[in-house]
Protein backbone atom coordinates (compact mmCIF):
# COMPACT_ATOMS: atom_id res chain seq x y z
CA UNK A 1 0.00 0.00 0.00
CA UNK A 2 1.06 3.44 -0.93
CA UNK A 3 0.78 5.30 2.15
CA UNK A 4 1.28 9.34 1.42
CA UNK A 5 1.35 11.94 4.34
CA UNK A 6 0.90 15.56 3.45
CA UNK A 7 0.73 18.03 6.34
CA UNK A 8 -1.87 20.05 6.25
CA UNK A 9 -0.05 23.29 8.40
CA UNK A 10 3.35 24.15 9.88
CA UNK A 11 2.33 23.12 13.68
CA UNK A 12 0.19 20.04 13.95
CA UNK A 13 -2.08 17.56 11.32
CA UNK A 14 -1.67 15.92 8.18
CA UNK A 15 -3.41 14.58 5.84
CA UNK A 16 -2.93 10.49 5.08
CA UNK A 17 -3.90 9.10 1.48
CA UNK A 18 -3.80 5.74 -0.29
CA UNK A 19 -5.64 4.30 2.32
CA UNK A 20 -9.00 2.74 2.71
CA UNK A 21 -9.24 2.27 6.56
CA UNK A 22 -12.75 -0.15 6.05
CA UNK A 23 -10.11 -2.89 4.84
CA UNK A 24 -8.42 -5.29 6.81
CA UNK A 25 -5.33 -3.25 6.92
CA UNK A 26 -1.59 -5.85 7.39
CA UNK A 27 0.25 -4.43 10.65
CA UNK A 28 2.94 -2.06 8.61
CA UNK A 29 0.30 -0.11 7.55
CA UNK A 30 -1.48 0.09 11.06
CA UNK A 31 2.42 1.01 12.19
CA UNK A 32 2.74 3.63 9.46
CA UNK A 33 -0.55 5.25 10.39
CA UNK A 34 0.20 5.15 14.12
CA UNK A 35 3.65 6.99 13.28
CA UNK A 36 2.26 9.94 11.10
CA UNK A 37 -0.34 10.26 14.60
CA UNK A 38 3.03 10.77 16.66
CA UNK A 39 4.50 12.69 14.06
CA UNK A 40 1.44 15.13 13.66
CA UNK A 41 -0.60 14.85 16.43
CA UNK A 42 -3.98 14.84 14.52
CA UNK A 43 -4.03 12.89 11.28
CA UNK A 44 -6.69 13.27 8.56
CA UNK A 45 -8.55 10.66 5.77
CA UNK A 46 -11.01 11.85 2.68
CA UNK A 47 -13.38 9.77 1.13
CA UNK A 48 -13.86 6.60 3.42
CA UNK A 49 -16.74 4.57 4.18
CA UNK A 50 -17.24 3.25 7.70
CA UNK A 51 -20.42 1.58 9.08
CA UNK A 52 -20.39 1.33 12.56
CA UNK A 53 -18.76 -2.17 12.78
CA UNK A 54 -15.71 -1.09 10.32
CA UNK A 55 -15.10 2.03 12.52
CA UNK A 56 -14.70 0.01 15.99
CA UNK A 57 -12.69 -2.70 13.86
CA UNK A 58 -10.17 0.33 12.98
CA UNK A 59 -10.81 2.09 15.96
CA UNK A 60 -9.42 -1.52 17.84
CA UNK A 61 -6.18 -1.55 15.87
CA UNK A 62 -5.13 0.84 18.21
CA UNK A 63 -6.08 0.01 21.55
CA UNK A 64 -9.34 -0.95 23.41
CA UNK A 65 -12.71 0.59 22.89
CA UNK A 66 -13.67 3.37 25.37
CA UNK A 67 -16.93 3.74 26.38
CA UNK A 68 -17.67 7.11 27.63
CA UNK A 69 -20.06 7.57 30.91
CA UNK A 70 -21.39 10.52 29.97
CA UNK A 71 -23.29 9.14 26.87
CA UNK A 72 -24.97 5.74 28.15
CA UNK A 73 -27.95 6.95 27.91
CA UNK A 74 -30.05 3.56 28.79
CA UNK A 75 -31.98 0.93 26.78
CA UNK A 76 -32.22 1.08 22.80
CA UNK A 77 -28.62 2.27 22.90
CA UNK A 78 -27.06 -0.67 20.17
CA UNK A 79 -23.40 0.50 20.54
CA UNK A 80 -22.12 2.15 24.31
CA UNK A 81 -18.56 2.89 22.26
CA UNK A 82 -20.07 4.88 19.44
CA UNK A 83 -20.82 8.23 20.41
CA UNK A 84 -22.55 10.59 18.07
CA UNK A 85 -21.87 14.08 17.93
CA UNK A 86 -25.19 15.56 16.28
CA UNK A 87 -25.91 19.18 15.33
CA UNK A 88 -29.73 20.09 14.16
CA UNK A 89 -31.00 23.20 12.70
CA UNK A 90 -31.46 25.78 15.78
CA UNK A 91 -29.12 24.31 18.16
CA UNK A 92 -27.88 26.72 20.82
CA UNK A 93 -25.01 24.90 21.56
CA UNK A 94 -23.00 21.93 19.71
CA UNK A 95 -21.07 18.62 21.49
CA UNK A 96 -17.01 19.70 21.38
CA UNK A 97 -17.59 23.73 21.17
CA UNK A 98 -14.93 24.80 23.40
CA UNK A 99 -10.97 24.35 23.40
CA UNK A 100 -10.49 20.69 25.04
CA UNK A 101 -9.07 17.69 25.26
CA UNK A 102 -11.46 14.57 25.68
CA UNK A 103 -13.02 13.03 28.81
CA UNK A 104 -9.97 14.61 30.95
CA UNK A 105 -12.23 13.78 34.44
CA UNK A 106 -11.17 9.78 33.93
CA UNK A 107 -8.30 8.46 36.17
CA UNK A 108 -6.69 7.45 32.72
CA UNK A 109 -8.38 9.39 30.18
CA UNK A 110 -8.72 8.00 26.41
CA UNK A 111 -5.24 8.26 24.33
CA UNK A 112 -7.30 8.89 21.11
CA UNK A 113 -10.41 9.42 19.61
CA UNK A 114 -11.44 8.82 15.81
CA UNK A 115 -14.50 10.91 14.20
CA UNK A 116 -16.29 10.02 11.02
CA UNK A 117 -18.34 12.23 9.28
CA UNK A 118 -21.27 11.44 8.25
CA UNK A 119 -23.34 14.46 7.30
CA UNK A 120 -21.81 17.88 6.45
CA UNK A 121 -22.75 21.20 6.21
CA UNK A 122 -21.56 23.20 2.41
CA UNK A 123 -19.71 25.63 4.67
CA UNK A 124 -18.66 25.97 8.42
CA UNK A 125 -18.73 23.16 11.10
CA UNK A 126 -15.06 22.90 10.61
CA UNK A 127 -12.83 22.16 13.41
CA UNK A 128 -9.64 23.33 15.45
CA UNK A 129 -6.62 21.53 16.41
CA UNK A 130 -3.46 22.98 18.70
CA UNK A 131 -0.55 21.36 19.13
CA UNK A 132 0.14 21.29 22.88
CA UNK A 133 3.79 20.08 22.41
CA UNK A 134 4.31 23.12 21.25
CA UNK A 135 2.50 25.26 23.47
CA UNK A 136 4.67 23.34 25.94
CA UNK A 137 7.94 24.16 24.28
CA UNK A 138 7.19 27.68 24.22
CA UNK A 139 7.01 29.00 27.95
CA UNK A 140 9.65 30.57 29.62
CA UNK A 141 11.86 28.36 31.71
CA UNK A 142 10.40 30.20 34.74
CA UNK A 143 6.75 29.53 34.07
CA UNK A 144 8.01 25.58 33.03
CA UNK A 145 9.64 25.60 36.14
CA UNK A 146 6.51 27.06 38.49
CA UNK A 147 4.56 24.71 36.56
CA UNK A 148 6.37 21.73 36.66
CA UNK A 149 5.24 20.25 40.44
CA UNK A 150 1.66 21.22 39.78
CA UNK A 151 -1.64 19.28 38.98
CA UNK A 152 -4.77 20.36 37.43
CA UNK A 153 -8.27 18.94 39.14
CA UNK A 154 -10.71 17.84 36.27
CA UNK A 155 -14.42 17.15 36.23
CA UNK A 156 -17.25 17.06 34.07
CA UNK A 157 -19.37 19.09 36.12
CA UNK A 158 -19.39 22.02 32.63
CA UNK A 159 -20.64 19.30 30.40
CA UNK A 160 -22.65 16.37 32.06
CA UNK A 161 -25.41 16.27 34.90
CA UNK A 162 -28.86 17.72 35.54
CA UNK A 163 -26.86 21.25 36.33
CA UNK A 164 -25.10 21.72 33.05
CA UNK A 165 -28.22 22.49 31.00
CA UNK A 166 -26.65 21.10 28.01
CA UNK A 167 -29.77 18.67 26.73
CA UNK A 168 -32.17 21.96 25.97
CA UNK A 169 -29.45 23.63 23.99
CA UNK A 170 -28.61 20.92 21.88
CA UNK A 171 -29.11 17.96 19.61
CA UNK A 172 -26.50 15.61 20.99
CA UNK A 173 -27.55 14.40 24.40
CA UNK A 174 -25.67 13.41 27.43
CA UNK A 175 -26.63 12.03 30.86
CA UNK A 176 -29.02 14.21 32.87
CA UNK A 177 -30.46 12.25 35.09
CA UNK A 178 -30.71 12.57 39.10
CA UNK A 179 -28.48 8.94 39.47
CA UNK A 180 -25.16 10.90 37.66
CA UNK A 181 -22.57 11.58 39.60
CA UNK A 182 -19.50 13.72 38.58
CA UNK A 183 -16.19 12.00 38.14
CA UNK A 184 -13.02 13.73 39.21
CA UNK A 185 -9.44 13.33 38.76
CA UNK A 186 -6.25 15.05 39.13
CA UNK A 187 -3.82 15.15 36.21
CA UNK A 188 -0.30 16.97 35.58
CA UNK A 189 -0.36 20.20 34.40
CA UNK A 190 2.79 19.45 32.41
CA UNK A 191 2.46 15.36 30.75
CA UNK A 192 4.79 13.58 29.31
CA UNK A 193 3.60 11.72 26.27
CA UNK A 194 4.28 7.31 26.69
CA UNK A 195 5.38 7.31 22.88
CA UNK A 196 7.18 10.32 22.36
CA UNK A 197 8.59 10.87 25.93
CA UNK A 198 8.16 14.76 24.76
CA UNK A 199 6.46 16.79 27.30
CA UNK A 200 3.26 18.74 26.95
CA UNK A 201 0.67 21.24 28.25
CA UNK A 202 -2.85 18.90 30.00
CA UNK A 203 -4.71 21.99 30.79
CA UNK A 204 -8.61 22.44 29.18
CA UNK A 205 -10.80 24.84 29.85
CA UNK A 206 -14.30 22.67 29.75
CA UNK A 207 -12.74 19.77 32.44
CA UNK A 208 -10.54 21.48 34.81
CA UNK A 209 -11.50 24.01 37.33
CA UNK A 210 -8.49 24.95 39.75
CA UNK A 211 -4.82 23.20 40.50
CA UNK A 212 -4.40 21.15 43.01
CA UNK A 213 -4.14 23.04 46.81
CA UNK A 214 -5.54 26.64 45.53
CA UNK A 215 -9.30 27.96 44.96
CA UNK A 216 -10.92 28.49 42.34
CA UNK A 217 -9.89 32.04 42.42
CA UNK A 218 -6.14 31.97 42.96
CA UNK A 219 -6.15 29.73 40.25
CA UNK A 220 -8.05 31.12 37.35
CA UNK A 221 -5.40 34.30 36.21
CA UNK A 222 -2.88 32.00 35.48
CA UNK A 223 -4.98 29.15 33.75
CA UNK A 224 -6.82 32.11 31.95
CA UNK A 225 -3.00 33.01 30.74
CA UNK A 226 -2.74 29.10 30.10
CA UNK A 227 -5.46 28.93 28.16
CA UNK A 228 -4.85 31.96 25.58
CA UNK A 229 -0.75 30.84 25.27
CA UNK A 230 -2.40 26.81 24.69
CA UNK A 231 -4.22 27.78 21.45
CA UNK A 232 -1.92 30.50 19.72
CA UNK A 233 -2.31 30.07 15.96
CA UNK A 234 0.46 29.60 15.19
CA UNK A 235 0.06 25.91 17.51
CA UNK A 236 -3.27 24.85 15.32
CA UNK A 237 -4.59 23.87 12.20
CA UNK A 238 -8.06 23.65 10.58
CA UNK A 239 -9.67 21.14 9.21
CA UNK A 240 -12.90 21.28 6.81
CA UNK A 241 -14.99 18.09 7.00
CA UNK A 242 -16.93 16.81 3.79
CA UNK A 243 -18.76 13.25 3.90
CA UNK A 244 -16.08 10.42 4.45
CA UNK A 245 -13.77 12.61 6.50
CA UNK A 246 -11.97 11.05 9.16
CA UNK A 247 -10.23 13.00 12.14
CA UNK A 248 -8.12 10.73 14.27
CA UNK A 249 -6.59 12.85 17.11
CA UNK A 250 -4.09 12.01 19.62
CA UNK A 251 -5.75 13.22 22.62
CA UNK A 252 -2.83 13.33 24.89
CA UNK A 253 -0.92 15.98 23.12
CA UNK A 254 -3.35 18.08 22.07
CA UNK A 255 -6.93 20.38 21.96
CA UNK A 256 -9.66 20.83 19.75
CA UNK A 257 -12.86 22.82 19.41
CA UNK A 258 -15.67 22.43 17.33
CA UNK A 259 -16.51 25.76 15.62
CA UNK A 260 -20.17 26.79 16.28
CA UNK A 261 -20.86 28.54 12.83
CA UNK A 262 -23.24 26.31 10.66
CA UNK A 263 -26.65 27.09 12.40
CA UNK A 264 -29.06 26.24 9.66
CA UNK A 265 -27.90 23.00 8.86
CA UNK A 266 -27.25 19.25 9.95
CA UNK A 267 -23.75 18.08 11.13
CA UNK A 268 -23.62 14.31 11.72
CA UNK A 269 -20.81 12.58 13.24
CA UNK A 270 -19.91 9.43 14.54
CA UNK A 271 -17.23 9.26 16.98
CA UNK A 272 -14.92 6.36 18.78
CA UNK A 273 -12.21 6.94 21.57
CA UNK A 274 -9.70 4.51 22.51
CA UNK A 275 -8.54 3.56 25.87
C1 LIG B 1 -15.44 16.28 19.76
O1 LIG B 1 -15.06 17.10 20.58
O2 LIG B 1 -15.19 15.09 19.88
C2 LIG B 1 -16.25 16.72 18.56
C3 LIG B 1 -15.42 17.49 17.60
C4 LIG B 1 -16.21 17.90 16.38
O3 LIG B 1 -17.38 17.58 16.24
O4 LIG B 1 -15.61 18.56 15.52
Amino acid sequence: MNITVTPIAGAIGAEVSGVNVADDLPECTIAAIRQALLDHCVIFFRDQTLDVDRHKAFTRRFGELFVHPNFQLGPGQENPEIVYVRREPGDGRVLGQGWHADTTMMATPPMGAILYAIETPAVGGDTLFANQYLAYDALSDGMKAMLAPLRAVHNDTRIAGPNSGLNAQRASQVRADDNWRPTENLHPVVGVHPETGRKHLFLNGIYVHRFEGMSVAESQPLLDYLYAHAVRPEFTCRFRWHPGSIAFWDNRCTLHNAIHDSHDTVRHMQRTQIS
